[in-house]
């Protein structure tokens, strides 16, 4: 199993390119399962999650090609088996995405349930509620998920919690089905929007876009000749990135992103004393050298302060001047971070979902691992500021979801080297 190994202490400094978005990446792979055309998907990141996509789809009898510039062509046209195997589901829960997809277009879907995760019990309850309500007929057997359907039909679904996967799974069947869909509390996040532009370039009708209310008029069928798509920049990698030249009182500048998307992060990084500039598609961050200081956060769908970066702010509250406190209210087990911290010398309090930071002149390095992606992330974080040498296990969490995290770092000066052993 790979390991990172971290030695700690130098400022970061320079500039880096971000990747497409993971979150985005993975429904619009899904969404092409509804397409009677090839299509072609650009801006793909190179991750773990990726080639588990193409692993799912390709099991289905999906056409996929991809070339040295990481596009991918899919066609959807001989898809035969219209199924998600647990081998599969329990690497990646972003299977789920094809439960709708599947079952609009083919009228069946048998999708293997996601369990319980790292980071919360994560249900799925909203999804299956909602394609019952348009007409799916949906059984729970022996681990596995049932679907059926002949046309589902448009209704109006009042989501009980903001949730992304749920909606981009709505958005998705919503597409093909008879009459109008309208999807209140839906989720806000760019990632959705991304999906639902990509849906529309293929021939769907969705308004609504970028608010919590989403209108679909179903059509029969969608698909778009020639039709070439560009994933939105990964504004969850772009954080972490500016964390990292946060946390060590550097510089760096941020290109092919999205600082749009981004409002929530960025006013916590300058409430903490970073200098930002921004235009279209980059962000300079510089300390000039200061330590940073603690901030207050509260995790909420978009555009609040996101789930996915909460790790990474620990970690530099951890080393902050003043005392921070991180509340979480998406996921309820999301602090799985904080334990690894604290071997690294980090004065971390968890009262229920609120972790409170005390800022800490120095961490040391330790041999630490975490469960989930953005925990190892910000334990690579906090590495990057400890004193001597931090090894990080498990690191096949990193690789699902930040691509060449190593070989990006060490380009800003990181002493960063990966291990396989
Ligand atoms: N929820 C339910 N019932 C449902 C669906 C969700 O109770 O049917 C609850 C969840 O348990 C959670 C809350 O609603 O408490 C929000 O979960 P959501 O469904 O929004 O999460 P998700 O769609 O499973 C996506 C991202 C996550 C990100 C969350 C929140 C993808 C592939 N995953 O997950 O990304 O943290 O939204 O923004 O888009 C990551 O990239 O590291 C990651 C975990």
């Amino acid at each position: 199993m790979d390991k990172l190994i971290i030695t700690g202490g130098t400022q970061l400094s320079g500039e880096l390119r971000i990747a497409g978005a993971k979150n985005a990446a993975l429904p619009i792979l899904a969404a092409t399962l509804l397409s009677e055309e090839a299509v072609s998907v650009g801006n793909i990141p190179h991750l773990h999650d990726i080639t588990t996509t193409m692993q799912l789809l390709g099991q289905m009898g999906v056409r996929l090609t991809i070339d040295e510039k990481m596009n991918i062509r899919v066609d959807s046209n001989e898809t035969n088996k219209f199924e998600a195997p647990y081998e599969l589901v329990k690497t990646m829960r972003a299977s789920i995405l094809v439960l709708g997809p599947l079952l609009t277009r083919f009228g069946q879907a048998h999708v293997s349930l996601p369990g319980g995760c790292a980071i919360g019990t994560r249900p799925v309850d909203i999804h299956l509620d909602s394609l019952i309500k348009m007409g799916a007929e949906i059984k729970v057997d022996a681990g596995y998920i049932h679907a059926k359907a002949s046309r589902l039909k448009g209704c109006r679904l009042v989501l009980d919690k903001v949730t992304v996967t749920g909606t981009e799974n709505l958005l998705m069947t919503a597409v093909l089905a008879k009459g109008t869909t309208v999807i209140e509390n839906a989720a806000k996040e760019p990632e959705v929007s991304d999906l639902a532009h990509f849906l529309n370039a293929m021939g769907a009708k969705i308004s609504g876009i970028d608010s919590d209310v989403l209108v679909i008029e179903g059509v029969e069928k969608i698909g778009k000749k020639d039709l070439h798509y560009t994933i939105v920049p990964d504004r969850i990698e772009t954080g972490t990135y500016l964390v990292a030249a946060a946390i060590t009182r550097g510089q760096i500048k941020v290109k092919d992103t999205r600082p749009d998307t981004l409002d929530a992060v960025l006013d916590k990084l300058k409430e903490a004393g970073a200098d930002i500039t921004t235009g279209e598609d980059w962000i300079n961050l510089d300390m000039h050298g200061k330590q940073p200081k603690a901030v207050n956060i509260r995790t909420a769908p978009y555009p609040a302060f996101p789930t996915d970066m909460q790790a990474q702010f620990t970690a530099m509250n951890s080393v902050a001047d003043g005392v921070g406190t991180i509340t979480e209210t998406v996921f309820e087990n999301r602090f799985m971070h904080v334990q690894e911290m604290q071997r690294m010398g980090a004065n971390i309090q968890l009262e229920s979902n609120t972790a409170i930071c005390k800022g800490q002149q120095q961490l040391i390095g330790a041999p630490v691992m975490a469960t989930d992606l953005r925990a190892s992330a910000s334990l690579v974080l906090a590495g990057l500021v400890a004193k001597g040498e931090t090894l990080v296990d498990r690191i096949y969490h990193i690789d699902r979801g930040y691509d060449h995290i190593e070989e990006k770092l060490a380009q800003l000066g990181a002493t960063i080297k990966r291990i396989a052993r």
